[in-house]
């Protein structure tokens, strides 16, 4: 594995930058700097999914893992377009989501997609709608799987005040299936409240968009979800 693939820890907040005009080219870069630079001054686990293109510069210049939007589960060869998980490898990318309610996959190529990811040590994060889809989707057992209700997706109203019992669970229901996965949430996720809440229902962490890409001031976007992470005793204040 390429020196330039770092791991994933948790508490985790994960910022998905999906397509949004302003977290294209060098508004990814900015953004994935000021993601990196303020959660290490929290001292908070951080990962950024830029867009395809602008995955392996993000990899090669960020401290922080940077996780593709979106991966095929086919092999290298004849498959114009697709996102392989041997470019990934190559790009010092770290993993991928999979899934998303916005790229969403059968259930038969999340777990392809999942196998090929692992083997060649980098970490899946599956996207699941609800407790019943995370609970079929765990049994491919993803480092990381994080539960998103589609119709919070970019609202205002957080999934960790709206419906709090699908992160509870989420939580329990991917436990039974496969104990070492770590349930992430997201949909509306904006302030520290919807953080803290989501962290105390078991949750290891958020995934997080619109809070932050259409934040008129991204550094408060990003500084108040990290005010709702466990304070760390290495924080720098
Ligand atoms: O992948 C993150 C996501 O779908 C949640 O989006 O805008 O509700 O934070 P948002």
């Amino acid at each position: 594995m390429p020196t330039n693939v770092r791991s994933l820890g948790a508490p985790v907040l994960v910022l998905n930058l999906k397509a949004y005009p302003n977290c294209l080219g060098a508004g990814a870069t900015s953004l994935g700097t000021l993601l990196a630079q303020r959660a290490r001054f929290r001292n908070v686990a951080a990962a950024v999914c830029p867009s395809a293109p602008d995955l392996g510069r993000l990899a090669g210049q960020l401290p922080i893992p940077v996780l593709s939007q979106h991966t095929d589960a086919v092999e290298p060869g004849a498959h114009t377009g697709a996102i392989v998980p041997e470019s990934l490898l190559a790009s010092g990318v770290a993993g991928s989501l999979l899934n998303h309610s916005e790229h969403p996959l059968s259930e038969e190529e999340v777990a392809r997609a999942v196998g090929r990811l692992q083997a060649l040590g980098l970490v899946p994060l599956v996207c699941a709608k609800d407790v019943e889809d995370a609970r079929r989707l765990a049994r491919s057992r993803p480092e990381f799987l994080a539960v998103e209700p589609p119709e919070l997706i970019g609202g205002d109203r957080s999934v960790s005040t709206a419906r709090p019992e699908v992160i509870r669970g989420t939580v329990e229901a991917v436990h039974e299936v496969s104990p070492g996965t770590l349930v992430l949430c997201g949909a509306g996720v904006h302030d520290r409240n919807d953080v803290r809440i989501a962290l105390e229902l078991g949750a290891r962490g958020v995934l997080v968009a619109s809070a932050v890409t259409r934040a008129p001031d991204p550094q408060a976007a990003i500084d108040e979800l990290l005010a709702g992470f466990p304070r760390s005793p290495d924080a720098a204040r």
